[in-house]
C-alpha cells in the first residue's frame, strides 16, 4: 500500500479484515497496527519498487495521486510488478484539468464551459465575457488549493494575476481554466474500471468547508457522509451511462485507457448532472466513510484490475443499509498554518465506530502527537444518518489534543432531506 493518510488506513483496515497482509510505505500509527510500514517516500517509485520486490507483494495499492500521476503504474508493469490505478497518460485525467476538458469534449460528457490561458489579458477578458461569479482554475495539479470561485471580477482578476504573474502554483498554475460557475449540490461518485466494465460505489458527499454550516476558508475536506439520496435511485445509473462509460470509451480511442478508481465529482445542476472535476485515485475523506459500509470483499476487484485481468461480469460491490460518516479531526491552525507536536489521547473506540489515522505520529517517547493538518477521521456508522452522527461526533468528543477543530454537523444536507422526506 503506498500512503499514508486516512484513505489509506481506512482501506488497508478492510483489506486486513478480508485476510490481507499488508506493507504500507510510509504507513502511519493506525496503519502500524495492521501492516508493516517502511519509510519508503510516495514519490521515490524506484524506492516503492524495490520494496514491492524485496517483500515480494501480490500487487500495490496506490492511495494519492502523486505517483500515479509521476508514472508509478507505468515502471511498475515495465518491471512485471502489478499495481492499481492509471498509467501517467491516464492519471492525466486529474493532473491536467485541461486534458479533463478535452477527454468530455470528445465524449460529449456535461461539464461547465472553459476556456485556457497563459497570458493575463486573454485570461481577464475571458473572465468578462462569462461574468462574475466565475470559477479560476490552475490545469496542473495543486494540492487542492488551485480553484478560486470568484464571486466579482475584481476576485477573478486576483486569482489570475496571483496565478499567471505571482506563479503561487509554480508549473501547474502557468496555464489556467477560466470557468462558468455551476449552481447545484455536489457530490461524489466513485467506480472501480478496468477500462471498460464500471463498478460504482455509493454517492459520497464531502464538507470542504472549515465550519459548521459550511461556513470558514476551504480545506482539504473536514468530513464525509455516505449515502447521499439525492438524484434518487436514478442517480448512479445516470453516473454510469452520462459520465463514467463516455469518458472510459473516449479514454480507449485516446490509446490512453484508465483503469483503477475513477472519481467523478459531480454537479446536480438544474440543467443535469455535470462533471465539475475527475480525480485519478479514492477520494479523501469519502473513502473513510464509504469502507465500513462496504459488505462485499475489495481486495479481489482491486486486484483483478491491478493485474490487468479485468472485471468483466464481475457484479458491482454490495453495501450495508444504514448510513456512515466521518467527521476529520483538524490540527490547530489548520488550514492556515496547522500546529504540529501535541500530544493525542485516543481512546478505543466503541464497536461500529472506527478512528482513521490521517496526520498522526509517534514521539520520541512512543506517544502519539499530531503531525499533519488534519489528523484523526473518526467514522460512526448507523441505521441512519442520525445515528451515525451522533457516534461520529461522541467520538470525536472523546479524542483529546490542544487545539483539536472538528464539526458537529457532517451530513447536515442529507439530515434536512429526512427532516423533509
Ligand atoms: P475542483 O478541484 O475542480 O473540484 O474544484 C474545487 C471545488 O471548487 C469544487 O469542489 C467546487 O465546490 C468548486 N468548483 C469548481 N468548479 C466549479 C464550477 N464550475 N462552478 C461552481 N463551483 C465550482
Ligand atoms: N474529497 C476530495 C478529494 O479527495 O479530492
Amino acid at each position: 500500500m503506498v500512503g499514508g493518510g486516512g484513505r489509506e488506513h481506512a482501506i488497508g483496515w478492510k483489506l486486513h479484515g478480508e485476510g490481507a497482509e499488508l506493507v504500507a510505505a510510509p504507513g502511519n500509527p493506525g496503519l502500524a497496527q495492521i501492516a508493516a510500514c517502511r519509510q519508503v517516500p510516495v514519490t521515490h517509485i524506484e524506492g516503492l519498487a524495490e520494496l514491492a520486490r524485496q517483500e515480494r507483494v501480490d500487487w500495490t495499492f496506490v492511495g494519492p495521486e502523486g505517483p500515479l500521476a509521476a508514472g508509478l503504474v507505468d515502471r511498475f508493469r515495465d518491471l512485471g510488478l502489478a499495481a492499481f490505478g492509471p498509467t501517467r497518460a491516464a492519471a492525466r485525467l486529474e493532473a491536467s484539468k485541461r486534458f479533463a476538458k478535452e477527454v468530455m469534449a470528445k465524449a460529449g460528457v456535461s461539464t461547465a464551459r472553459a476556456t485556457w490561458h497563459t497570458d493575463e489579458p486573454s485570461a481577464k477578458a475571458a473572465a468578462r465575457t462569462l461574468g462574475a461569479p466565475v470559477v479560476i482554475k490552475a490545469t496542473g495539479l495543486a494540492a487542492g488549493k488551485g480553484v478560486v470561485v470568484a464571486g466579482s471580477i475584481a476576485e477573478a482578476d486576483e486569482a489570475i494575476d496571483a496565478m499567471l504573474r505571482s506563479h503561487i502554483h509554480g508549473e501547474a498554475g502557468s496555464e489556467i481554466l477560466v470557468e462558468e460557475f455551476m449552481q447545484g449540490e455536489e457530490l461524489s461518485v466513485f467506480a472501480i474500471t478496468d477500462g471498460t466494465t464500471v463498478l460504482p460505489m455509493l454517492p459520497a458527499q464531502d464538507h470542504k468547508r472549515l465550519l459548521d454550516g459550511d461556513q470558514g476558508p476551504n480545506t482539504g475536506g473536514m468530513g464525509a457522509y455516505a449515502p447521499v439520496s439525492i438524484g434518487g435511485t436514478g442517480l448512479l445509473g445516470d453516473a454510469v451511462e452520462l459520465v463514467f462509460k463516455p469518458t472510459l470509451a473516449a479514454m480507449r480511442d485516446a490509446g490512453t485507457p484508465f483503469t483503477g478508481l475513477l472519481y467523478a465529482g459531480l454537479m446536480l445542476t438544474q440543467d443535469g448532472m455535470k462533471v465539475v472535476e475527475f480525480n485519478c485515485r479514492f477520494g479523501d475523506p469519502e473513502t473513510q466513510a464509504l469502507m465500513p459500509l462496504l459488505n462485499a470483499p475489495l481486495g479481489p476487484l482491486l486486484q483483478s484490475v491491478a493485474r490487468g485481468e479485468g472485471l468483466a461480469g464481475v457484479a458491482p460491490p454490495t453495501w450495508r443499509s444504514g448510513a456512515a460518516v466521518c467527521t476529520v479531526l483538524a490540527a490547530a491552525g489548520y488550514p492556515e498554518s496547522p500546529v504540529t507536536g501535541a500530544p493525542i489521547v485516543l481512546p478505543p473506540m466503541p464497536e461500529g465506530v472506527f478512528a482513521f489515522h490521517a496526520g498522526t505520529r509517534l514521539g520520541n517517547d512512543g506517544q502519539l502527537e499530531v503531525a499533519g493538518g488534519r489528523v484523526l477521521n473518526v467514522v460512526g456508522t448507523g441505521r441512519n444518518m442520525r445515528e451515525a452522527l451522533a457516534r461520529s461526533t461522541a467520538a470525536g468528543d472523546s479524542v483529546q489534543f490542544n487545539g483539536k477543530q472538528m464539526r458537529r454537523d457532517i451530513g447536515w444536507r442529507e439530515m434536512a432531506r429526512a427532516r423533509t422526506a
